[in-house]
Formats: C-alpha cells, sequence, structure tokens
C-alpha cells in the first residue's frame, strides 16, 4: 500500500496505469494532472482517479510515487517545473519509449540523475488514445523495462517494480543504451519502413492504382503505418542515434540484397531469405513460448501422468542430440554442401543451427528431419549481428566456445536461466591455456564472451572429469591450434565428435584414453544421418521394463559404446533387452532395440558405467524404484552440473511419491517399494519431467509434474509417442 500516487499526463497509458492502480486499492490516494481540461474532468467520471489537479505544484504536495506519462518531448519541460518544486522522498519514474532521451532530459534538470528517478518503459499500447481508452487490462503480460542506472535507488526501484507486477506486468531491468538499442531495432525501424514505405508509394500520384493491387503482405507489412504520426515523430527525434546506428546497418543490408537481385545472385538471396524465415520461425517459437508461460507467471507446463498402463508398439524416437549439434558445427566448417538426415528438430539443436545462421552460414531445413548445410569452411565464418542466444543447451555453449575461440571475431554466448547457472570454466580453463580470451560472469558462469584474433596453440590436457563436452571443445579449438591437440580423458565418453571428424575426412588419432587432432587438414562435405537417440529411447526401455505385460520395439537406434550403459544397467538389473538388425550407417553403429518387462532387482551401478549413461539417471532412478531391494549410484557427482542438479531433484521428487531416495554427495541409494501419486518438479529439466511421466506406469495415483516446458529442447514428440505406445501422460489443460 503507498500513500498518494500522482499521475501526469492522462492518455491511454498514464490513464491505465493509475485507473489499473486505483482499482487494485495499491494507493491511498491517485491524483491525476494534465493540461487539457476535458481530460481532467474525464478521468473523475471515469474513475480512473480519486481527483485531478491542473497545476503541478499542488498535485504533487505530498505525493509518493509521481508517474510522467506525457509525450516523450514534453519530458524536458516537464522535468524543469518538477526540478523546482520540493518533491520530498517522493519516487518519479516515467513511460517514455526512449531511455537516454529522459535521463538526459533529468541530468539538465536537476543537475544530475536523481537517485529516486527509475526509468521505466511498458511495452503496450492500442491503437486506441486518450484518457477514455484507459484499460486497467492494457499490461497484463506486457513487458515493463525498467532502466535504472547506477546510483538510481534500489527500494525505489523496488517500488516501482512492484506497482507494475500489480498491474500484472512482467518487469525486465535493462541499461538505457541497450534499451534504446534494442527498441531501435525491433519497434522503431519497423515503424519507420512501415511509414516510408507507405508515403513513398502514395506519394508517387499512381498510388490508387498500386494500392488497388496491394493485398495481405502490404497490408501486414504496413500495419503500423497507422500508428499515431505525432508521437511517432517524437520517438524518432528522442531515439535519434539509436535508430541511425540500427538504420546504417539496414541500409547496408539492403545493398547488399539489392546487389543480389542486380546480379542475379540466387545463392545470396536463398540464404537471406532461408536464414530470415527460421530465425523468425526459431525465434517465435522461444517467443510464443515464453511469453505463454511469462503470461502465466511461471514456468509452468503442467504434465498429468495418471497411473498404470502396458506398453506394445514400435516407435522411433527423435534424432541424437549430440550427433545433431555436431552435424550442424561440422557442416558448417566443411568445405562443399551437407545433407543431414534424422536431424534432431528440438530446442537445443535448433539453437546451435540458429547460431551458425547468425554466423552467416546457409542452411536449409529443416524440414522433417533433413537439412541442407552449405559449409562455408574452417575460416569461412562471420562475425555474429549480436549476442549468440543458445537457450537451455550446454553442449552448444561448450562446444561453440572452443571452436569460436579461433575465430577472428568476438563473440557473446548467451543462454536461459538453467544454461547461466552451469559451470563454464571447465572449457574456459584449458581453452586459456591454449590461447583463448574468454570473460565469463561470476564463478565462470554464462554468458561467455570470446576475444576473437587469438593465435591458440595446441596442448596435452589430462580432463579432470569425463566430459565429452570438454573434450570437444578442446578438440574444435584444436582444429586450428598450431601443431597438436591432445585431450585425455579420465574414463571413456561419447566419441561422437572423434567419429564424425573422420566422417569428414578429418584425420583424428585415438589411443586409449588420449583422442589427438592437429590443425591444418580440412572438412569435407558429407552425408549423415543421424540415428534416434538412445538418452531419448532410454524413456522407454525403462517403461516397458516396468509396465508388466508390455513388448517394445524401439527402431534405429544409436548403439555407439560410449553411450550404450543404460542398456547395460538395465540387463544388471535384469531387464529383457535384445538388439536386432545391428548395423553402422555413416560411422555410428545402429540397431532396433526390443525391450520386455521384466522383474527389476536393485544393484550396485559399477562405476566406469556412470559416464556411458550421463544423461539416462532420471529415468535410470525410476527403474530403481521399480526394483526389488536396494540401488545405489556412486561416482556420479557430474549429475549436479547438469540442466538441474539431478541428484537433489530426482531425490526430491521421488521422496515426494513415498519412495525411499536418500540422495550422497556423488550419487544416490534407493530402496525399490510402490510409487505413490503427487506434485513433482522438474525445475525445467527435460530428462527429469519425462522420467516422472515414466513413473506413472507403476504409480498408485496420477502424478502431476510441474515445469516441464523444456521437453522441447530434447525431445518435441514426447507426449505423442508416449501416448502412441500406452503411457497415460498429457500436457494438463490449463483451467
Ligand atoms: C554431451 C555430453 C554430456 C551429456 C550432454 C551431451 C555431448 O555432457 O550430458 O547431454 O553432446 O557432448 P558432459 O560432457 O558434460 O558430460
Amino acid at each position: 500500500m503507498i500513500g498518494r500516487l500522482v499521475v501526469v499526463g492522462l492518455g491511454l497509458i498514464g490513464g491505465s496505469f493509475a485507473k489499473g492502480l486505483r482499482e487494485r486499492g495499491v494507493c491511498r490516494e491517485v491524483v491525476g494532472v494534465d493540461l487539457d481540461p476535458q481530460s481532467r474532468q474525464l478521468a473523475v467520471e471515469l474513475g480512473v482517479v480519486d481527483r485531478c489537479e491542473e497545476h503541478l505544484a499542488v498535485a504533487c504536495q505530498g505525493a509518493e510515487v509521481i508517474q510522467l506519462a506525457v509525450p516523450i518531448l514534453a519530458m524536458e519541460k516537464l522535468l524543469g517545473e518538477l526540478a523546482k518544486l520540493d518533491l520530498g522522498a517522493a519516487v518519479l519514474t516515467d513511460v517514455g519509449s526512449a531511455k537516454g532521451n529522459v535521463v538526459r532530459a533529468a541530468r539538465l534538470a536537476f543537475g544530475e540523475m536523481p537517485a529516486r528517478f527509475v526509468p521505466g518503459h511498458p511495452i503496450a499500447g492500442s491503437e486506441q488514445s486518450g484518457v477514455e481508452a484507459a484499460n486497467v487490462e492494457l499490461f497484463r503480460r506486457h513487458k515493463v523495462i525498467l532502466t535504472p542506472l547506477q546510483q538510481t535507488d534500489a527500494q525505489a526501484v523496488q517500488l516501482v517494480d512492484r506497482l507494475w507486477c500489480e498491474l500484472g506486468a512482467d518487469v525486465e531491468h535493462m541499461q538505457v543504451e541497450h534499451h534504446d538499442h534494442v527498441l531501435a531495432a525491433t519497434s522503431h525501424l519497423p515503424h519507420l519502413l512501415a511509414f516510408g514505405l507507405v508515403d513513398s508509394l502514395a506519394k508517387r500520384g499512381e498510388n490508387l492504382e498500386i494500392f488497388r493491387y496491394a493485398a495481405g503482405g502490404f497490408r501486414d507489412f504496413t500495419r503500423i503505418a497507422g500508428s499515431d504520426p505525432v508521437m511517432w515523430h517524437d520517438i524518432f527525434l528522442a531515439n535519434r542515434e539509436a535508430v541511425l546506428r540500427n538504420l546504417d546497418v539496414f541500409r547496408a543490408d539492403l545493398d547488399a540484397l539489392r546487389e543480389a537481385v542486380d546480379a542475379g545472385d540466387g545463392h545470396q538471396l536463398l540464404g537471406v531469405f532461408t536464414r530470415a524465415r527460421v530465425a523468425r520461425e526459431h525465434f517465435s517459437k522461444i517467443l510464443a513460448r515464453r511469453a505463454y508461460v511469462d503470461a502465466m507467471h511461471s514456468n509452468d507446463l503442467i504434465f498429468l501422468a495418471n497411473p498404470g498402463g502396458t506398453l506394445s508398439g514400435r516407435i522411433r524416437v527423435p534424432g541424437d542430440k549430440s550427433i545433431s549439434h555436431r552435424s550442424i558445427m561440422l557442416g558448417s566448417l566443411a568445405e562443399g554442401t551437407t545433407e543431414v538426415e534424422g536431424f534432431l528438430e528440438g530446442e537445443d539443436a535448433l539453437a546451435t543451427l540458429q547460431a551458425f545462421r547468425d554466423m552467416g552460414v546457409v542452411i536449409e531445413g529443416p524440414h522433417h528431419g533433413r537439412v541442407t548445410i552449405h559449409g562455408v569452411g574452417l575460416h569461412g565464418l562471420q562475425p555474429p549481428p549480436g549476442p549468440i542466444y543458445l537457450g537451455n543447451s550446454g553442449t552448444s555453449m561448450r562446444l561453440l566456445s572452443g571452436l569460436l575461440a579461433a575465430q577472428s571475431f568476438d563473440t557473446t554466448l548467451t543462454g536461459d536461466a538453467s544454461l547461466t547457472k552451469r559451470p563454464m570454466n571447465r572449457v574456459a580453463k584449458p581453452l586459456r591455456a591454449m590461447g583463448a580470451l574468454i570473460e565469463t560472469a561470476a564463478e565462470g558462469r554464462p554468458p561467455l564472451t570470446i576475444r576473437g584474433g587469438r593465435r591458440l596453440g595446441g596442448m596435452t590436457y589430462e580432463m579432470p572429469m569425463a566430459s565429452a563436452q570438454v573434450k570437444s571443445s578442446l578438440l574444435l579449438a584444436g582444429l586450428y591450434a598450431a601443431g597438436t591437440t591432445t585431450v585425455i580423458e579420465p574414463a571413456p565418453t561419447r566419441d561422437h565428435t572423434e567419429r564424425m571428424l573422420r566422417g569428414f575426412g578429418y584425420p583424428v588419432a585415438v589411443e586409449g584414453k588420449a583422442a589427438t587432432v592437429e590443425s591444418g587438414h580440412k572438412l569435407t562435405a558429407t552425408h549423415i544421418e543421424v540415428p534416434a537417440d538412445i538418452s531419448s529411447a532410454a524413456f522407454f526401455l525403462v517403461a516397458a521394463s516396468i509396465a508388466e505385460g508390455s513388448e517394445l520395439l524401439l527402431e534405429h537406434v544409436g548403439i555407439n559404446p560410449t553411450r550404450t550403459g543404460v542398456i547395460d544397467i538395465l540387463k544388471l538389473m535384469g531387464g529383457d533387452i535384445s538388439l536386432e538388425n545391428q548395423r553402422e550407417v555413416g560411422g555410428e553403429p545402429v540397431a532396433d532395440i526390443r525391450v520386455r518387462s521384466a522383474k527389476l532387482k536393485g544393484i550396485d551401478i559399477p562405476e566406469d558405467l556412470v559416464p556411458l549413461a550421463i544423461d539416462e539417471f532420471p529415468v535410470l532412478f525410476v527403474a530403481a524404484a521399480c526394483a526389488e531391494g536396494r540401488t545405489v549410484l556412486r561416482g556420479a557427482e557430474e549429475l549436479r552440473v547438469k540442466e538441474s542438479d539431478r541428484i537433489q531433484v530426482m531425490a526430491d521428487g521421488l521422496l515426494a511419491l513415498g519412495v525411499k531416495a536418500e540422495p550422497t554427495p556423488d550419487g544416490i541409494i534407493i530402496e525399490g517399494s510402490s510409487i505413490g501419486g503427487g506434485e513433482v518438479h522438474s525445475h525445467g529439466d527435460h530428462r527429469i519431467a519425462m522420467a516422472f511421466s515414466v513413473a506413472s506406469l507403476r504409480a498408485t495415483a496420477p502424478i502431476r509434474i510441474h515445469d516441464c516446458a523444456n521437453v522441447a529442447t530434447s525431445f518435441p514428440n514426447f507426449l505423442s509417442l508416449a501416448a502412441q505406445v500406452g503411457i497415460r501422460v498429457s500436457e494438463e489443460a490449463k483451467s
């Protein structure tokens, strides 16, 4: 509850802010100020404010918060007037769409930026205007960006933050320059282009004729040219520098397109159009999901798994995630055109694909798992236009780090909340020893900034942990490093990078635990068939094992010996699993896997199998919960730094379902027992969400699994395949 809120400027935004907070009873009194007497009168009549004042000085007496919602070019004058008043401890904030301009004006008026001024910008609007359009729902599920400065009072920021949250907005904080740059690119530039295109056609005189033939494309592209010209004129004047910077970049790109059209360069055009189309699809998917998720004010996509079921049928799970990532990376660095089949169209692999598009590689697809990569050679990558966003994908970030450490340009790698917590020093440290310059956030966390133009030197590195990501990262750096690069692993880890490098004709020497590459060779485009991912198949291997009367055939699964720990462990537990039709496809062994239900027993999991089943433990813990007796896992501390702390999160979930599970620093002890129903949390970890879906087969009541949206990172069609074979899990309907 705050005391007096003053809103200066009773237009759509100011009016909606005032009315929303007034209706929610957050302020003792809401006072409006506006130059226009009619707006003042309407504001009181419509219940937007408690009262209105004509004079700023009167309104601001005793104010606790003053919201400045006047047009952006009027801000300077308003701030000048405010500076003459005694505002006490009032918190000032504003809604201007360009922030540098507001901060400049405040400095001019007050001599320095007041500590209790929190600049803000709600990204919301409507074609209607005026206080009569005030809408208490206007900001719900919309972003509001606050751009506090270093000297801004933290309590003032918190207060403004809270007020916007009361209105249902999603508040983010950003630096002033970043805000202006981002808005110039994503909002101001498109408006300029829309206004400009319509005017350019209209003023030719033959406009009537032209517009008669205009169809949906023209209408969609120019919709925003119907916006308020005065407001936009203000915005362009206020955000001049950032708009100009973005406009210049765009003009250069437009010139390049012009040249391509002029020269009949279809390859260039296809490259730009494909990149644009897929970038749009990719980001609209991520954004749509995020908007939806934000809208729910939590990450909560809930899976409801109903108890019981028997599995039958034959399915092919999606392509291997590790191999899909590597196919894009090596295909991009190869000379010639690489065709990929069976590519995993999950968000993680798509993040890698997008990263290479950002670095200028023309990649067609994916379409039904087919991707065509027009390789640019080892030295053909171009600087990306901005930070590369890798979502949830640790593999993308770690492997790319090695590769990017050797490029001529700087890059910044970012990711989602989970990826931002994951350790990157495991790659940054050895890469620095090779000569790389890599900056990380505190404790070696992302974002990573990787400086280009460094000469790397090869080295021999003994990895302190068994990690294929670290090994691969260093081998990729080794393609560019002077001399040879050798990575020695403490235990065997997945060797897809070594196999695929050879598939692209790049020599790799493997001797025992050491893999060595030397620079100076090249990658030659090839054909890659990605087998089905054994890590995704694992959910069904356990599911069919624990559900009585089941028999399932999993087709075309990759059975690389560095990945088959899950089969070995299940067999040790008494699982009935057989490999059929074993063959080799593009350098990777593949088989159809038949699994029948079996009576499982608890075991001590041999430590040498841990790296070979590292991603499968969440579902193996479910198998352990269904087994007779005790299962003990040791030597698996790596599980604590995966997409979540998989030991703790699984233990918490199992305990919630009544299973005795005791986490240890490097593993877990699970007593086989009956599984109850209840609520479990995946903490955004795809494999945990799927593991608990499988647990329902033996549960006595429904299991509700929270935070499941990230299943799309590795297994986008999990729910439909699960339903097809008889697991009763589905997305819970939203109330
Ligand atoms: C992967 C390696 C493993 C694995 C991850 C994918 C890869 O990570 O957990 O899902 O593709 O190289 P670590 O290298 O951290 O063990």
